[in-house]
C-alpha cells in the first residue's frame, strides 16, 4: 500500500498561518516556563540533598521556612498560573475574532471523509480544500453523524464538528503550500484514515481554480470514457456519488466531479493513480476496513472504463 505523505508532516510547531503562530507562541511560553520551574525545583532539590539535615534543633528557623513555603509554594505558582491564564484567554479571543472579507467554506464530517462546499458557488469537493493565502478564512464545521474534529496543525487549532451544531474555525494562511490535516476526535473504525489536505494557493491561482471548478463539465472525451460514464450512472456508484452534469447525484459518498484532480483517494488512504483507483473500486475494504463503500460488482473492463472516466474529471 502506498503511503500518502507527499505533504510536510503535520506539526503545530511549524506555523504557516496567523492563528497557528499564536498557538505556537503559547506552546513555547508554556515550554519555557516548564523548563524554568523544572530547573528551579531540581536545583533546590540538589541543594537540599547537599546541605543535609540540620545538625541540632537550634539550626531550624521555622519563621524562615514558613516564608519560603508561602513564596515558593503559593505566591509564585499562583502568579505563573495567572500569567498563563491571561495568555491563554488573550490568545483564544484573538483566534475567534471575525475579520473583514472572509472566505466562507463549509466542511461536513462524514464517515470517514470530509465534504467541502464553497457557499454562494456550485463548487463541491472532498478531502482536499483549496484556499487562498492572505485572505481570512472562515470554515463552518458540521456533522450529520458523530463528533469529528478538524485539525490542520500548520494552520490553526482543533475545532470539533458536532451534530446539530455549527462551529466556526477562523485562520489566515501566510504561505502557499500543501498542509496535512487529520480528524482529531475518535469517530469510529476508520478515524485514523480520515485525513485531509489544504492546498494553499496565491489569490490568483485560487481564483483560477475556483473559476475552473465552477465550469466543470462532465463531457466524456473518448469512447471508453463515455462507456465509463454510462456504467457509472447506471450502477450503484450513482446512488452515493455526484458528478455534476450527469444523472449521478448521490450524496452519501464524496462528490467526484473533480476527482481526477485530487492527490489522494479514500481521505488520504491511497495516492490517486489509475492502478490504485482500480483496486480501490474493486475492493475498498482492503485498504480501509469498515469503509461504507461496497466492493464493485461489475466486470474488470467496466471498472477500467470507470477509472478512465473518473481520472478525466479534473
Ligand atoms: Cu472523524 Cu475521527
Amino acid at each position: 500500500m502506498t503511503s500518502v505523505l507527499l505533504a510536510a508532516p503535520p506539526s503545530a510547531l511549524d506555523p504557516h498561518g496567523s492563528e497557528a503562530r499564536h498557538l505556537a507562541n503559547v506552546w513555547w511560553i508554556m515550554f519555557a516556563l516548564a523548563i524554568a520551574v523544572y530547573l528551579v525545583v531540581g536545583g533546590l532539590f540538589v541543594f537540599s540533598l547537599l546541605r543535609g539535615r540540620p545538625q541540632s534543633p537550634d539550626d531550624v528557623s521555622t519563621r524562615h521556612d514558613n516564608r519560603f513555603i508561602w513564596i515558593g509554594g503559593v505566591i509564585v505558582p499562583s502568579l505563573i498560573l495567572l500569567f498563563l491564564a491571561f495568555v491563554t484567554v488573550h490568545t483564544g479571543a484573538a483566534l475567534r475574532a471575525p475579520a473583514r472579507g472572509e472566505l466562507h467554506v463549509d466542511v461536513t464530517g462524514k464517515d470517514w471523509w470530509w465534504a467541502v462546499r464553497y457557499p454562494g458557488t456550485r463548487v463541491v469537493t472532498a478531502n482536499e480544500i483549496h484556499l487562498p493565502v492572505g485572505q481570512p478564512i472562515s470554515i463552518a464545521l458540521f456533522s450529520d453523524n458523530v463528533i469529528h474534529s478538524f485539525w490542520v496543525p500548520q494552520l490553526a487549532g482543533k475545532e470539533d464538528l458536532i451534530p446539530g451544531q455549527r462551529n466556526t474555525l477562523r485562520f489566515t494562511i501566510r504561505s502557499a503550500g500543501t498542509y496535512r490535516g487529520q480528524c482529531a476526535e475518535y469517530c469510529g473504525i476508520q478515524h485514523a484514515r480520515m485525513g485531509l489536505r489544504v492546498i494553499a494557493q496565491s489569490p490568483g491561482d485560487f481564483a483560477k481554480w475556483m473559476a475552473h471548478e465552477q465550469q466543470l463539465v462532465s463531457l466524456p472525451a473518448s469512447d471508453v470514457e463515455a462507456r465509463g460514464e454510462l456504467v457509472f450512472t447506471t450502477n450503484d456508484c450513482a446512488g452515493c456519488h455526484t458528478i455534476r452534469g450527469t444523472d449521478a447525484n448521490g450524496l452519501k459518498g464524496p462528490d467526484l466531479s473533480d476527482v481526477g484532480s485530487r492527490v489522494a483517494l479514500g481521505a488520504e488512504t491511497l495516492l490517486n493513480t489509475k492502478k490504485n483507483m482500480r483496486e480501490w473500486i474493486t475492493n475498498p475494504d482492503h485498504f480501509k476496513p469498515g469503509v461504507l463503500m461496497p466492493p464493485a460488482t461489475i466486470s474488470p473492463s467496466d471498472v477500467a472504463a470507470i477509472v478512465a472516466y473518473l481520472e478525466a474529471r479534473r
